[in-house]
Parts: structure tokens; C-alpha cells; sequence
């Protein structure tokens, strides 16, 4: 392996466990990627960051937020070309990746719908599923025909995961630390994982909490499929149901402990209050939701990098939640002892003193979004 692909260590673990290699042509290809990647989110940024302090010293009346920041940042010299690179860095990592997985199609997917033999969770699927118009008419992240519309794209979708930190999320360790440090300690018997996608999210909740019953819902069938290989593979107890999180058909009162984990800023408006109420309704008194997404920070050029960002990276809706106050929205469902904390993934977790990280990279304003029934 070259220097390079091991200081982004892409030569990715093989793809849910199967044991199939990804052509070196290919691996070269996304090391390039992310090279290109860590080059914009650090020079890149720092350069187009300098340039902003500059033109705003200038200025009698500085912007106070990412809306009023805009007209500056876009005049900037330096910001055609940090939006061209995140755009297409995400594009082309889509056409490297999905080679990756093409290699291996068949293997693939007829692992991904042979039976698992004797599991210990469960999968249940609902081919009568009406997919909600708001996802299906999203290409998210550019994801050519998103998670849902083919078997070999959940593949695609969960090499791209391993990818995207830069070689820095083995083993996913922010879903790992999310589930240790987000989680206030409590005697959870019955948790839901709303939009589980392959898993990663729902799987550390079975260490965490191991007398617990994890159920992990997803509108997509072929993520569930590898969620569910993943999970028995790795001897994790979940299961796996194809419902939609803002209209779940669970009973009232039936989970102590309610989490979506990068799943509301891909709702609409409507559908992410709706989503919020339904997880009022699945929770015994005294239960909690807690939810992981981004948030606005407050500092003027991140907030309107953010915003550009939900262009770039088609997420038509990502703009609603930075725009609200989300622990408002929370409140109104329903919920008291509600949290706003901002989340630290690379290994501080929640900053209980509401402050952001202090890093000059570009990085996500990730936050903590929690409260109780
Ligand atoms: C960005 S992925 C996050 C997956 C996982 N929670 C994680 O943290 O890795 C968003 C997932 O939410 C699912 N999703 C989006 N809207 C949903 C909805 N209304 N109901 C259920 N799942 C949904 C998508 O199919 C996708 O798998």
C-alpha cells in the first residue's frame, strides 16, 4: 500500500463482512478523493477563512449570521472553488465507489438476500410500503439512485460511510461514542432506532444496554438487509423493521429510549415535528428521545458554509433545521428537561458547556438534541 492510502487507510475492511477486496485501481482512485478531501477541509478552508476576516474586518457592520454572512462569502475569491471541490470530491467518490461495488454485484448481491441462518434478531420487511414522495425525489448526498432503489447501492452506501472520516471512523467510533456519552445512564428495556440505515447506528446500543430489546426501523429495504446480515454476523441482537419514522404503527407507550441518529435534517419541516410527536407517543413517561444531527453554530461563515453544504450535498431540507431551534420544536412535542448540546466526534461527545469545539478545519456543527417524557 502507498503512503498516502495508509494515512487514509482506505483500504477499507471488506464490505459487511464478506470477504470481498476492492481492486487497487479503485482504492488508489478514492485515496486520490480523499486526499483531495482533507486538502479542502483544512487548507482549503483556513485559506477561504483568512480571506473572510479580511473583507469583514473592512467592514463597519460585521454579519451576525450565515444568511447575512452570504453575499460576503460568495464575493470571495477563494469560495467558487471550495464549492466546486466539496461537490465534486462527493461526486467522484460516488463513481469510485460504486466501481468498487460493481466489481462485485453479483457476489454481493446475492449474499445480501441469501438466508441467514439461524439469527438471533429479525427482519421484516413490508414490500407494501408507500415510500414517502419527500425521500424518493431526493437523490441524498448525491447518491446515485439514493439507498433505497437498489440492493448493490446499500453496499455503495455503507463503503461510502467507511470513506467519508477520512479513514478516521473504524469500527464506527462516533456511532460509539454517541451511544456511551449522549445516552444518559437508565433502565431502557425497549429501545427504537428510527432510520438505523445499515445499522451502525442501532448496534452499539446492544453493548451499551445489553438487556435491552433494540428495534431498528429504515424506509429502505436493501440497508435493512445489510443492517441485518451485519448485526447476526457480528452477533448483535436487533431487530429490523421496515416502517416509516414519523408514522412507526408501534403501540403508545411501548420504548423507554427513542434515537435518530443523522436522520431529521433529511425530513421536511412538517415530517421532522411529526417525527419528534411520534416519538413523544412510542415512550413510557419518563422515556427519552434522543436525537444526533447538525445544528448552527453561530459563527457567520460555518453556518453559511452549512447552508451551501445542504446544496451542494442534495439535502433539500437540511436548511429548515438549521434555520429553527430545534429544542423548541422538541418542547412543543411534548417533551420537558430538553438539551441542545453541541457533539464533539472526535471523542469529547457532548459539551454540556454549550460551547463548539475549537478546531480551524472545516468539520459538521454536530449536536445533541435530548429530552424526556
Ligand atoms: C444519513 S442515514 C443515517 C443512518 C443511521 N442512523 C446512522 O446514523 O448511520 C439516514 C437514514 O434514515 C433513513 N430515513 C430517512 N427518512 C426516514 C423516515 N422518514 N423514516 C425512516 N427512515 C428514514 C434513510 O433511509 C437512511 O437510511
Amino acid at each position: 500500500m502507498s503512503a498516502v492510502a495508509a494515512r487514509h487507510a482506505t483500504d477499507v475492511r471488506p464490505f459487511a463482512g464478506l470477504d470481498v477486496p476492492v481492486p487497487e485501481e479503485v482504492r488508489r482512485r478514492i485515496d486520490f478523493v480523499l486526499g483531495l478531501r482533507h486538502h479542502w477541509a483544512t487548507a482549503l478552508f483556513r485559506a477561504l477563512r483568512a480571506q473572510y476576516e479580511r473583507t469583514v474586518a473592512a467592514q463597519p457592520k460585521k454579519p451576525r449570521s450565515g444568511e447575512e454572512a452570504g453575499p460576503i462569502v460568495e464575493a470571495l475569491p477563494l469560495y467558487p472553488a471550495f464549492a466546486w471541490y466539496e461537490r465534486n470530491i462527493q461526486k467522484m467518490m460516488w463513481r469510485a465507489l460504486t466501481e468498487a461495488c460493481e466489481a462485485h454485484r453479483e457476489q454481493l448481491v446475492a449474499a445480501l438476500n441469501a438466508p441467514v441462518p439461524s439469527p438471533t434478531g429479525s427482519l421484516s420487511l413490508d414490500p407494501s410500503l408507500k415510500l414517502p414522495d419527500y425521500y424518493t425525489e431526493t437523490e441524498f448526498h448525491i447518491q446515485p439512485g439514493g439507498v433505497w432503489s437498489a440492493d448493490l447501492n446499500a453496499f455503495i452506501y455503507e463503503l461510502g460511510a467507511k470513506v467519508i472520516f477520512l479513514g478516521k471512523n473504524d469500527d464506527y467510533a462516533f456511532h460509539r461514542l454517541f451511544t456511551q456519552t449522549a445516552i444518559p445512564d437508565g433502565d431502557y428495556r425497549d429501545i427504537l432506532d428510527m432510520g438505523c440505515g445499515f445499522g451502525k447506528s442501532a448496534r452499539p446500543f446492544v453493548d451499551r444496554f445489553p438487556s435491552a430489546r433494540v428495534v431498528a426501523i429504515d424506509l429502505s429495504a436493501p440497508v435493512l438487509k445489510l443492517a441485518h446480515r451485519q448485526s447476526e454476523k457480528l452477533g448483535k441482537k436487533v431487530d429490523f423493521m421496515q416502517r416509516v419514522a414519523e408514522d412507526t404503527g408501534f403501540a403508545d407507550a411501548s420504548f423507554d429510549l427513542v434515537t435518530a441518529t443523522m436522520v431529521i435534517h433529511e425530513q421536511p419541516m412538517p415530517v421532522m415535528r411529526q417525527t419528534l410527536a411520534e416519538g413523544y407517543r412510542l415512550l413510557r413517561p419518563g422515556g427519552r428521545m434522543v436525537v444526533l444531527d447538525y445544528h448552527r453554530t453561530g459563527d457567520p461563515l460555518r453556518d453559511f458554509l452549512m447552508l451551501g453544504h445542504a446544496r451542494r450535498n442534495n439535502e433539500p431540507f437540511m436548511g429548515h433545521i438549521l434555520g429553527v431551534d430545534t429544542a423548541a420544536v422538541m418542547r412543543e412535542a411534548g417533551f420537558r428537561e430538553v438539551a441542545l448540546l453541541p457533539f464533539d466526534e472526535r471523542g469529547g461527545g457532548p459539551r454540556e458547556d454549550g460551547t463548539w469545539p475549537a478546531r480551524d478545519d472545516w468539520h459538521f456543527p454536530w449536536v445533541v438534541l435530548r429530552g424526556r417524557k
